[in-house]
């Protein structure tokens, strides 16, 4: 089955979530344009805020869209968040980083569809024996935490060992490496770099620039912003960063109140540029992307990038 049949949309294109990248605009207009969206539920400081921005996309917009909740230990609100989304009753939950069984334990019931990002068929079989609805397949040209595998590979991998949908995440701008993957077996698309450098994107010119002017040998794999390898503009700063965590980093890493400590005593003594060592990197200066960003040459809309995808413009 079709993402488009699955959801009863038009085209079988998700915007992806993408962490201070994805906002309700950009939902917004990928429903207007006969896709759909996922808004990424640590985007927001406080389950109230994504609460609000659900609420008005279910109000304006009546179609369906989704949220992201990242299972990872770093993300304290995932349980509130999770109540929120189902209490709203949005359409789709996307799960990234560890065991999705509670999530859909708890959506089922409510109808609500549960997609999972894999990045192997370990992955792949661990969350269609939970029950979910579609299973996203992360190939190694994803932006964000990338995967190992080829589309060629993790596509007919994964369609010839599960019934359910399987979703292809990586590397679709252009019509062509759409028609590819969809020839492959998979059932629809879930996009994320092509729409970094939108109108309705809010990221800084510099990273919307970053984006346009880069290509993929500017795009690097690096465990320095979340801990797991995810994809990034090798700019200056990234440079700066260096290759690895040092070792005091990854001990105060996992300590809220030492790492909000060490900045306070950072700040004061005006050793800020150090902070990225301690406690970990500036986000206004990270452009993560993947290395689809070589097919990307100007900003444009949402609608012009789904419409371009799908071959309709
Ligand atoms: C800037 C950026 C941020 C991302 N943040 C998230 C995230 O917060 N949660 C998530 O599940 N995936 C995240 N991803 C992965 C995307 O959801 C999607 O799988 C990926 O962008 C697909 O590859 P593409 O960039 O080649 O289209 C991110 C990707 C990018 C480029």
């Amino acid at each position: 089955m079709l993402l488009n049949e699955i959801l009863d949309i038009k085209y079988p294109v998700i915007l992806a979530p993408m962490f201070l990248v994805t906002n309700i605009e950009m939902v917004k207009s990928a429903i207007d344009a006969g896709a759909t969206g996922a808004l990424v539920a640590h985007n927001y400081r406080t389950p109230d805020e994504l609460r609000k921005d659900i609420q008005i996309l279910k109000k304006e917009n009546k179609r369906p869209f989704g949220v992201n909740i990242t299972l990872d230990f770093a993300n304290e609100m995932n349980k509130e968040n999770l109540e929120v989304c189902i209490e709203e009753r949005v359409d789709f939950l996307i799960t990234s980083l560890g065991d999705p069984g509670d999530v859909i334990k708890r959506c089922k019931p409510k109808e609500i569809k549960v997609f999972c990002d894999v990045v192997n068929e370990k992955h792949a079989a661990k969350v269609a024996g939970r029950g979910a609805d579609a299973i996203i397949a992360v190939n190694n040209r994803a932006g964000g935490h990338a995967g190992a595998l080829e589309k060629g590979e993790i596509i007919p991998l994964l369609t010839q060992k599960f019934e359910i949908p399987i979703i292809s995440a990586g590397g679709v701008v252009t019509n062509q490496q759409f028609k590819e993957v969809m020839e492959l077996g998979a059932a629809g698309v879930s996009v994320g770099s092509a729409f970094i450098a939108t109108k309705e994107s809010k990221v800084p010119i510099e990273y919307k620039d970053a984006v346009i002017q880069g290509s993929e040998d500017d795009v690097i794999l690096t465990p320095r912003i979340s801990g797991i390898p995810s994809t990034v503009i090798n700019t200056a700063y990234i440079k700066s960063l260096g290759k690895s965590m040092s070792w005091m980093e990854k001990r105060l890493k996992k300590r809220k109140k030492t790492k909000r400590l060490v900045q306070k005593a950072l700040n004061r003594t005006g050793l800020s540029k150090y902070q990225h060592k301690i406690v970990g990197p500036d986000y206004t200066k990270v452009y993560s992307a993947g290395p689809s960003i070589s097919d990307v040459h100007e900003e444009t809309t949402v609608r012009a990038v789904i419409e371009r995808i799908v071959g309709v413009s």
